[in-house]
């Protein structure tokens, strides 16, 4: 069994942004989805202690306005896009352990209880905002920010607004929040140098409250407010776990790891270490900021009709095929691309000819020259094979790239064992050893259903349901939860003498249109 601790040490907290309810899941949705499964699953791997925590935002105007179009009461319609998201979880196989909706009663409740520490404390005042607002951001913007009069991330013209609001006073946080960037909060590094640059020029304090609006959670000591929603969604981590007495908070908080895309890079690592520095509680341990997906190279927005939508995508071409894609085609931190005809080359040739090549064809060897039984290997010899210290050597480099976050790395390490695998069939020639070394035969083929086992374990995080079913052909139902990560991964596991099922193609090509 992986052992599971309560004890702090062993915890892995890891969250992703949480959506804004105002449409259905986009492919940018998706993606960072994976990752951050692919992350929470590796820890489980390791025996871990994991919280995966994702979720909708659901009390932003933008949402307001958005059900007003469709005509459709403003809580049913954003249950509704709620829906799509956690049915994009399901069918993208996403093991989070709770999905939060920011309309639940217990976050308003906690949302309320922070506001009014923070203005207990000092940090919030009442003043008149007066400047330029992007509801597509749902945020203030300034002048300069703005290219051709629009904001330039949703090509939209912000609205002017001129009323009474409470601030935050972000500006008192300035230098604590810059030594804190310039410790290891923030990566990849150029994330972070952008946000030390833009703290050097200046805080300013921060509008956290909307008057005359009717959806959102109202402040606590002024009823004619509501919260900016920034500052409500932000607080989701902690009122997810039960902030600030629950058994959650106390055992998984602070955030390991809070991972979002690039343009809500200052939410998460200025705002939202200040507004956690004000009630005093620890800081999360690092913001990591992935890049932008565009779709068939265009930038994904709903005026432009290119949105891909992933339900539909991944209910054709199945989980797996797409997570691969997004983890391993697109290198991590970075922006990437998403199109059909690039999914399908990648398909067909990491999962038809590498991976499933590999299995099908140690499979079918097992059954043509074993009857499907595992044969026996010679003894030592084969330990010194090139392939059998590859394939023992992986769990480290796995443990390095994971600790770095390199998941795309962490998959050229795995697919490098795959295609050495694939290359020690055709130097090992076994259907020649079948005439002439009947031993050196079984070591062959033992050495590739071990190095299949080791695969499937590697590669569990990332196609958590390719691992099963391999292992599954491998005869090795289950294996996953039989042992912890160390054992999973040392060389020689494999019994003799046991029946495998048979090989049974995971991947057949697909046919260019
Ligand atoms: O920003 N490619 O919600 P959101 C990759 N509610 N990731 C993308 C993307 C793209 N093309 N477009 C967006 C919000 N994202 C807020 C978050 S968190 C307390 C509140 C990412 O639905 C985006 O950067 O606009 C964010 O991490 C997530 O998807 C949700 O975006
Ligand atoms: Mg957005």
């Amino acid at each position: 069994m992986i052992k599971k601790s309560n004890k702090k040490n062993n915890k892995y907290y890891i969250t992703t942004a949480i959506d804004y309810a105002n449409a259905a899941p986009h492919i940018g949705h998706a993606y960072e989805k994976v990752c951050a499964d692919v992350i929470a699953r590796w820890h489980r791997l390791k025996g871990e202690d994991v919280f995966f925590l994702t979720g909708t935002d659901e009390n932003a105007q933008k949402n307001v306005a958005a059900a007003k179009e469709a005509s459709v009461d403003v809580a049913a319609f954003v249950k509704q896009n709620s829906q799509k998201f956690i049915e994009l979880c399901e069918t993208l196989n996403i093991s989070y352990d709770y999905f939060i909706r920011t309309t639940e009663e217990r976050h308003a409740k906690i949302s309320q209880l922070i506001l009014q520490k923070m203005f207990d404390k000092g940090d919030i005042y009442k003043g008149q905002y007066e400047g330029l607002y992007c509801q597509g951001c749902e945020a203030f913007i300034t002048e300069k920010e703005l290219v051709d009069g629009k904001c330039p991330e949703h090509n939209a013209k912000p609205e002017v607004i001129c009323e009474e609001s409470y601030f935050f006073k972000l500006s008192k946080y300035q230098d604590k929040i810059l030594a804190l960037l310039e410790t290891n909060l923030v990566a990849p590094e150029t994330r972070r140098n952008e946000m030390i640059n833009r703290v050097k020029e200046g805080l300013n304090d921060l509008s956290v409250s909307r008057k005359d609006i009717d959806w959102g959670i109202s402040m606590p000591f002024d009823k004619e407010h509501k919260i900016y929603v920034w500052v409500d969604a932000l607080i989701n981590y902690i009122s997810a776990l039960d902030y600030p007495k629950g058994d959650k908070f106390k055992t998984y908080w602070p955030a390991d790891l809070h991972l979002v895309g690039k343009g809500i890079n200052w939410f998460h690592s200025v705002i939202w270490p200040a507004m956690l520095l004000s009630i005093e509680i620890e800081l999360p341990k690092k913001v990591y900021v992935h890049g932008y997906l565009t779709a068939e190279g265009k930038k994904i927005s709903k005026s432009l009709g290119n949105i891909v939508d992933p339900i539909p995508l991944t209910k054709e071409f199945k989980a797996d095929p797409i997570r691969l894609f997004l983890l391993k085609g697109i290198v991590f931190g970075q922006d990437g691309d998403f199109s059909q005809d690039s999914f399908i080359q990648r398909y067909n040739s990491d999962l038809a000819n590498d991976l499933g090549n590999l299995l099908n064809r140690s499979l079918t060897m097992v059954e043509k020259y074993f009857d499907g039984v595992i044969p026996e290997p010679e003894d030592n010899t084969y330990k010194n094979d090139a392939l059998v210290v590859e394939a023992s050597g992986l769990a480290d480099k796995l443990t390095q790239a994971m600790s770095l976050l390199d998941l795309n790395g962490a998959l050229d390490l795995i697919w490098g064992l795959i295609n050495k695998a694939n290359k020690y069939i055709e130097d090992s020639k076994p259907w020649q050893l079948k005439k002439t070394d009947e031993q050196s035969l079984k070591t062959v083929i033992y050495n590739l259903l071990e190095v299949l086992r080791i695969v499937s374990v590697a590669v569990s995080s990332f196609i958590p349901k390719t691992a099963d079913e391999m292992l599954s052909q491998l005869g090795l139902k289950d294996h996953l939860s039989d042992d912890g990560f160390d054992e999973l991964f040392k060389w020689g596991k494999l019994e003799v003498d046991k029946n495998i099922s048979k090989a049974d193609p995971l991947f057949p090509r697909i046919k260019k249109e």
